[in-house]
């Protein structure tokens, strides 16, 4: 199996879903058996991860299916509570092959460490002092990290600003770190850390903060998607999501709800690799801020064929090497369904996810409106509560959403009926 489009991939059982994916990428017994599973994650490693460990909080991992990314296909790890999303990725990313699927690109993975100076007493003098000795502070960076530097990345720029605040000007020193396939905040840390010293001596400042940036504004991941209006359910359709969108872009209460829906996507595939998933929300919502007015994540327009063109463009720290990804043992399955090499290729591919499920949820709330999805695995829900098992979860649950009686005292009369019946 090479491609990831699957009709009815839902109606499999966990367990034959799971071959599909371990024929799809090539994943052995030990790596199955990490996924079927759900307690992979040992509590000894756990320890070691966080403070305090008293037990495991598992989370569902579902497989979003359909998705054309570069090309080639992909099927994508999700790990999330919230019903639907799954379903809304999977199907939005089958409309999205009607022309050929995602097309992504990204920016070199560039970190900002900041380096807050204050006390100096001429701030302007200081600024410069230190932008006249960046060879001699990147080197003092570069030197903590050799690995990083011998491999490509490592400190390559300085930037120096004075800001006012309410506690008068402040300077503040960033340093540019190529991170590679790192998230990078080990690295970027340790960096600034270590030229503090000689930027106090510079500026005859005091340094206070020396810490990386979540607002990875140099570490860029875009994506972009053109639908036909056919698939898409018709020019109406186009229209009623180019509204929406131009609402979000109007409006920062809808567009709190439209960015959380394009994060549904993105965090999920961030914490099935194990990567930070406050990073990329704080790092997401500020960009999204950037012009001084809270905007969409995502873009969308209709062409000049009247199909819909959509764009994302959104920082993506995220890594293949180091912190949980390296040690998690469902996040390595994770990055080899993926089948990603490198931090640039996960950071297009969650850029990619992203744009596709804000497509879902606009498409459906500019369709059916976004209850019916979210009600029939409500149902399906109410129904196995009711006591259902089997195919009698699916038929009870078609009959309450027919009837639009979705209660659990209705899943109850109902299966009494059925039971009865059969
Ligand atoms: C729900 O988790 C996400 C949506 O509200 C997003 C949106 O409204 O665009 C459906």
């Amino acid at each position: 199996m090479t491609s990831s489009e699957f009709a009815g991939f839902y109606k499999l059982t966990p367990d034959e879903r799971l071959r599909f994916v371990a024929e799809f990428a090539h994943l052995d017994k030990a790596e199955l058996e990490i996924l079927r599973t759900s307690s992979a994650l040992k509590v000894d490693a756990a320890n070691r991860m966080i403070e305090n460990v008293v037990g495991i909080m598992p989370v569902p991992l579902g497989i979003a299916m359909n998705f054309l990314i570069n090309g080639k296909d992909h099927m994508i790890p999700m790990a999330i509570e919230e019903p639907s999303v799954v379903a809304g990725a999977s199907h939005a990313a089958k409309i999205a092959r009607s022309k050929g699927g995602f097309w992504t690109s990204s920016t070199r993975p560039v970190m900002i460490g900041q380096i807050q100076v204050l006390g100096c007493a001429d701030p302007d003098k200081a600024r410069a002092s230190i932008l006249a000795f960046t060879e001699n502070i990147l080197a003092k960076a570069n030197e903590q990290d050799p690995v990083l530097v011998s491999k490509g990345g490592g400190a390559i720029g300085l930037e120096a600003r004075v800001i006012n605040s309410i506690v008068g000007p402040m300077v503040i020193a960033e340093l540019l770190v190529d991170c590679l396939d790192a998230m990078g905040a080990n690295a970027v840390n340790t960096m600034a850390e270590a030229v503090a010293p000689l930027i106090e001596r510079l500026t005859g400042g005091r340094v206070y903060l020396r810490i990386i940036s979540n607002l990875a504004d140099k570490r860029l991941a875009q994506a972009r998607v053109t639908v036909a209006k056919e698939a898409v359910g018709g020019p109406e359709v186009v229209d009623g999501i180019i509204n929406a969108y131009a609402f979000a872009a109007a409006d920062s209460y809808r567009c709190a709800t439209h960015n959380k829906g394009v994060m549904n996507g993105i965090t999920a595939v961030v914490l099935a690799t194990g990567n930070d998933t406050r990073a990329i929300e704080a790092g997401a919502h500020a960009y999204a801020a950037r012009s001084g007015q809270y905007s969409p994540l995502t873009r969308w327009t209709k062409d000049g064929n009247g199909d819909l063109a959509g764009e994302i463009e959104i920082p993506m720290a995220v890594g293949l090497i180091g912190g949980a990804t390296a040690v998690h043992p469902v996040a390595k399955v994770a990055v080899k369904i993926l089948a990603v090499k490198s931090a640039r290729e996960l950071a297009e591919i969650i850029a990619a996810v992203g744009l596709c499920q804000n497509l879902a949820a606009l498409r459906a709330l500019a369709a059916e409106g976004i209850q019916r999805g979210h009600m029939r695995l409500h149902a399906r829900n109410l129904a196995a509560t009711a006591g259902a098992t089997g195919d009698l979860i699916d038929r009870i649950a078609e009959k309450m959403v027919e009837e639009r009686k979705i209660r659990i005292d209705r899943a109850k009369e109902l299966l009494a009926e059925y039971v009865k019946g059969a």
